[in-house]
């Protein structure tokens, strides 16, 4: 218990839930299974101003921040007379037609949620009430079990088995114990365990958010008479582009006239406006049908964009020179990791440095042999993915020196980093990244350019992003062999060295978007069990880009296809292959000056996106998935 100094408090929190009107469906109890452990990730919105304006800037700011999760979301607006919680399953279209009848308040604050544990269902749903805060939580609060069996022993109940629940319940406990809010917030980080980012609102107050942060990521904005809290600055950049990113250790008051900032010792501490100086999150999908073909459309201009920022018109590519590093390390998650992969082959071939590619998730827990001055690469796009965070601040401690490549400005990896290469591949929106991993691919391919592009090679550069354009445009070719693999229930893809880092990429498109079980195997490997797989009509596709292996790998195709594969090739036109080993046929023009590897990514990209759509898959917002893994 914690001290036994607190009695009446399940009465207090029936006075209070009593008082206000809460709007939550019937949950059938079958239904109702608490999770033993709350793991998620989501997105926070607050805002607070002199207009009544919070219903529509919490919904806005909830659609953008969906890419953090879409199981779940919830509101909690206040105002004159006004003091509503509204929660909904699904998506944020869910939650809009809910609260379309009511009228907005001047203070609010929203959560949109992807569970990992425990139905998504509207219990579990922030934001959160007990007593008298109103909460919305980023993170996991570790030693949630502990402190809530401390608070049931004190009389609390909880209506949900969620960490965050257990988070509000405790800064009501410890407001009610101190009766002040300030000294309940530094005891709250004493007590707990984790990471968090948290937006409260606390009943008698309500001319202010409170927001704390620990690991989380979580930012305040700025406009006339108003501020906004955001666990993305792209929530809110239609708003407003100043803005302040709270640190670890930091927590503030958040006003309509602005903030007070401290740290947990209670001290006041400045703070210094920025303005944000990236490109406006674009998420319209114009024309579209989809933002993941939207953003397969805007690989050209991507390409441009980085040609023209890295590489001058001499040829010289103005990025980090590795070449006096004795070896290097790679850190990323998903799609990133596959960047990942790319980049070690090409830094091994063309730089002739060894690479180690580490899952982040792997590498904070195993030894570790690095050395003081060792370069550690992080890619992400999002710039939040936790396990890369954790690594890159695992390899500095280490003495390594940090290198972020990174799609989001200002992310938290973009500022961990000793140094940052940004992708400038803009906001990208699906959650099935395209656009950001053909950046990092592209821009790794730069550093491994030894001195500078030829001038003849530099002339065909510029040229690659009209060659890419043709290729996108050939919707049909990439319909016929969606046909092809559509109604299969196994895909497989084949190739080797650079062409098998893209097979893994291009595996995981296709079972992401469109639900197909699918493998990427080296295409030697095929042999020690897979091909036992291999069926009459089995889709297998097959990289190849690269002269030098191409034989092997063609010998590779035969063997399954005599054993009644449906072949699929993408192949390099300067890799000239001939014979009848292969159904179908992609080629990559040979226009490419090292690029072929990562440009056949397209064409994957491409048939991955057509087959989830003969099969009405939600293509931008995949089952269970999430855009950014904020948490471990
Ligand atoms: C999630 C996304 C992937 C992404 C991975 C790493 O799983 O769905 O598309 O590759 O996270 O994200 P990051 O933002 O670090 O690149």
């Amino acid at each position: 218990m914690f001290g036994g100094c607190y009695s009446g408090f399940a009465d207090r929190k029936l006075y209070i839930k009593n008082k206000i009107e809460i709007i939550t469906k019937y949950i059938p109890r079958k239904y109702q299974q608490i999770p033993k452990e709350e793991n998620f990730l989501c997105g926070i919105i607050g805002y607070i101003g002199k207009e009544k304006r919070a219903l529509p800037v919490l919904l806005s700011g909830l659609k953008k921040l969906e890419y953090r999760g879409y199981d779940s979301a919830g509101i909690a607006v206040f105002g004159e007379d006004k003091d509503f919680l509204v929660k909904s399953v699904g998506q944020i279209v869910n939650l809009e037609k809910k609260v379309e009848h009511l009228d907005s308040g001047n203070l609010g604050i929203g959560h949109t949620r992807w569970a990992t544990h425990g139905v998504p269902d509207e219990k579990n749903s922030h934001p959160h009430r007990s007593g008298s805060i109103t909460l919305v939580h980023n993170g996991i609060l570790e030693n949630y079990m502990e402190l809530k069996q401390k608070l049931i022993a004190d009389g609390v109940s909880f209506e949900s088995d969620t960490d965050s629940e257990v988070g509000a319940a405790l800064l009501d406990y410890l407001y009610y114990k101190t009766g002040d809010m300030m000294k309940a917030i530094m005891e709250f980080k004493k007590m707990v365990k984790g990471s968090y980012a948290i937006a409260f609102i606390l009943k008698g107050l309500e001319d202010r958010i409170f927001v704390i942060k620990n690991l989380s990521p979580l930012v305040i904005g700025f406009g006339i008479d108003e501020c906004y809290v955001a666990s993305d600055i792209h929530a809110i950049l239609d708003k407003t582009k100043k803005y302040v990113t709270l640190e670890d250790g930091e927590f503030a008051i958040v006003k309509s006239e602005g903030i007070e900032l401290y740290d947990y010792d209670g001290e006041h501490r400045e703070h210094e406006i920025k303005e944000y100086d990236g490109a406006f999150a674009d998420s319209d999908k114009g024309e579209f049908e989809h933002f993941m073909l939207k953003e397969i459309y805007d690989e050209p201009e991507v390409i441009k964009t980085i040609l023209m920022k890295y590489v001058t018109d001499q040829g010289y590519v103005n990025l980090p020179d590795l070449s006096n590093y004795k070896n290097i390390t790679i850190v990323a998650c998903g799609s990133a990791w596959h960047a990942g992969l790319v980049g070690k082959y090409l830094f091994e071939k063309n730089l002739h440095i060894p690479v180690t590619v580490e899952l982040a998730s792997e590498f904070k827990y195993k030894s570790s042999f690095l050395n003081e001055g060792d370069l550690v690469i992080a890619i992400s796009q999002s710039g939040e993915t936790a396990d890369t965070l954790a690594a890159i601040k695992i390899a500095s401690s280490l003495g390594a020196h940090t290198l972020g490549i990174v799609n989001v400005k200002e992310s938290s990896i973009a500022r961990e980093v000793d140094e940052v290469i940004y992708t400038l591949a803009g906001s990208e929106i699906a959650v099935a990244t395209t656009k950001a991993y053909l950046a990092q691919s592209t821009i790794l391919f730069l550093m491994s350019v030894k001195d500078k592009l030829e001038k003849d090679e530099y002339k065909q550069m510029v040229k690659v992003p009209l060659v890419i354009e043709k290729m996108i445009n050939e919707r049909a070719v990439y319909k016929e062999l969606a046909d092809v693999i559509y109604e299969h229930d196994d895909v497989f893809f084949i190739g080797r060295l650079i062409d098998y880092a893209i097979c893994l990429e291009g595996s995981l498109k296709l079972k992401e978007i469109s639900y197909i079980h699918s493998e990427a195997y080296a295409a030697g490997e095929l042999k020690h069990g897979t091909i036992s797989l291999i069926r009459e009509g089995t889709p297998v596709i097959s990289v190849i880009t690269d002269e030098k292996i191409r034989d092997k790998t063609i010998s590779n195709i035969k063997e399954v296809k005599s054993r009644g594969a449906f072949v699929i090739l993408i192949v390099s036109e300067r890799c000239n292959v001939i014979g009848d080993f292969y159904d179908k046929k992609v080629i990559i023009p040979k226009e490419m000056v090292g690029l072929e590897a990562i440009i056949s990514s397209i064409p994957l990209q491409l048939i991955a996106y057509e087959v989830a759509r003969l099969r009405n898959c939600s293509i931008d917002k995949p089952r269970n998935l999430a855009k950014s893994v904020t948490v471990e």
